[in-house]
């Protein structure tokens, strides 16, 4: 559990809270670089961290990500003109280039004109992976570029996708970090069943409950989830946490009957507001192993068209239609009744409310890993407002990788799967 207080201080981001200015050290997923198809295509609101934001592409196809409301007079520059290498507003006619500059007044005459000292609020973006980051932090701080392994396969063997998930952003990390829930929540309770989910015949739910050991690191942690099968085996399942909201997980043994796979994938948990986040999804394969359409389709997990309308990012299945929950499918094909392992987790976390009260919880081994992870947030936010800088913002987690395998009996998890968890030949150090 937390007090009020460290739940307070851990869960909200907006500009000047600690967490805020925690979470603005770090590159953060903006956008998807398909909203911006095009140079002087038109712009896409973004909202990040309690800010409002308007992303443009413009004529040289650099991107500019802006303060939403114009400096005169606080219009939408959404509604703006995105047009000869800047974002035109349409109420007076100022315009603005990607680096925030205003370079012309349509509404002055020439020579009262005070462009030259206007600036508005611009933030660096790049893209890398097909996603557009920002960082909204201090310019001296800028961290190395989030050069995760998936974002640098080749675009056939990766897919990245976005869903807006009505709850605090904590709460859902708190789902992705949370192996013990998986194949629970997420298991299928019919061998025969059409139905997504944690198949009941794998060694996931197979499986007897896990018990959880966690590395710290210089990124976060990797931590494993070891569950005892019937014959004397163990199934291990790694995971990354990145700090500050990424999980990465592994996902060679996802499909019954599949064979082992070099898919891994993760999970983004962006703020939006302090009741509101942007769950992005990625998988990729660390192999010459492209993905097929059926991964990009993501019907199994409900981050896909079928699941999320592609113009806004809504869930189809939210709060306010119950996740469409069906009580037949409770009793007979799945766990949840909810269709789409992810939408079952954004269920489950919306369930909780905008933000849930810590102080109420009870919370046991198997919550290891969450309880890890908060440690490592309020030390962050206490590094950052000494003047320090918090873990993650290096670069020892391009190589992370999250494996998945059955072990012998007696074999341990480190000596078996930790060179595999990097890309590199000598793993990271855990912290003391
Ligand atoms: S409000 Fe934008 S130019 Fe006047
Ligand atoms: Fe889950």
């Amino acid at each position: 559990m937390l007090t009020y207080e460290e739940n307070e201080l851990v869960t909200k981001t907006t500009p000047g809270t600690p967490m805020g200015e925690a979470m603005r050290r770090y590159w953060i997923p903006a956008l998807l670089s398909r909203e911006l198809p095009e140079p002087d295509c038109p712009p896409v609101r973004v909202q990040l961290l309690g800010e409002r934001l308007v992303a443009f592409r413009d004529t040289q196809g650099q991107i500019g990500l802006l303060d939403e409301f114009c400096p005169h007079r606080r219009a939408s520059l959404w509604l703006g003109r995105n047009e000869e290498s800047g974002l035109r507003c349409i109420y007076h006619g100022w315009k603005f280039d990607v680096a925030g500059t205003c370079v012309e007044q349509m509404n002055e005459p020439a020579d009262c004109s005070f462009a030259h000292k206007i600036r508005t609020t611009a933030y660096p973006a790049r893209e890398m992976g097909g996603v557009i980051w920002a960082y909204m932090g201090p310019r001296e701080k800028l961290p190395p570029p989030p050069s995760f392994e998936w974002t640098q396969v080749p675009e056939s063997q990766r897919h990245v996708s976005k869903v807006v998930e009505e709850c605090n952003w904590l709460q859902a990390l708190e789902g992705g970090i949370d192996t013990s829930h998986a194949p629970i929540l997420h298991r299928t309770i019919s061998a025969t069943t059409s139905k997504a989910g944690v198949p009941l015949l794998g060694p996931f739910v197979r499986g007897k409950a896990p018990t959880l050991e966690v590395d710290v690191t210089d990124y976060g942690y990797r931590y494993a989830g070891i569950r005892p099968l019937e014959d004397g085996q163990t199934y291990v399942r790694t995971y990354h946490y990145v700090m500050p909201f990424t999980q990465i997980r592994p996902q060679q043994f996802r499909f019954p009957g599949s064979g082992e796979r070099s898919k891994i994938a993760g999970h983004f948990w962006v703020p939006m507001d302090d009741d509101n986040c942007m769950v992005w999804n990625w998988m990729y394969s660390f192999r010459d192993e492209p993905l097929t359409e059926e991964d990009r389709l993501e019907r199994g997990s409900g981050n896909g068209p079928d699941h999320v309308d592609q113009t806004t990012f809504r869930s189809l299945r939210h709060k306010g239609n119950n996740w469409l929950i069906d009580r037949q499918v409770q009793k007979t094909d799945t766990f949840s009744g909810i269709d789409g392992i992810n939408t079952q987790d954004r269920a489950i976390q919306e369930s909780m409310g905008p933000v849930v009260d810590r102080s109420k919880e009870h919370l046991g081994p198997a919550d290891r890993a969450i309880i890890v992870a908060r440690r490592l947030l309020l030390q962050a936010v206490k590094t950052v407002s000494e003047g320090g800088d918090p873990p993650g913002t290096g670069t020892s987690y391009y190589q992370a990788r999250a494996i998945e395998k059955i072990l012998p009996q007696g074999v341990a998890w480190r000596d078996a799967l930790l060179a595999e968890m990097y890309a590199m030949p000598e793993p990271v150090a855990a912290a003391h």
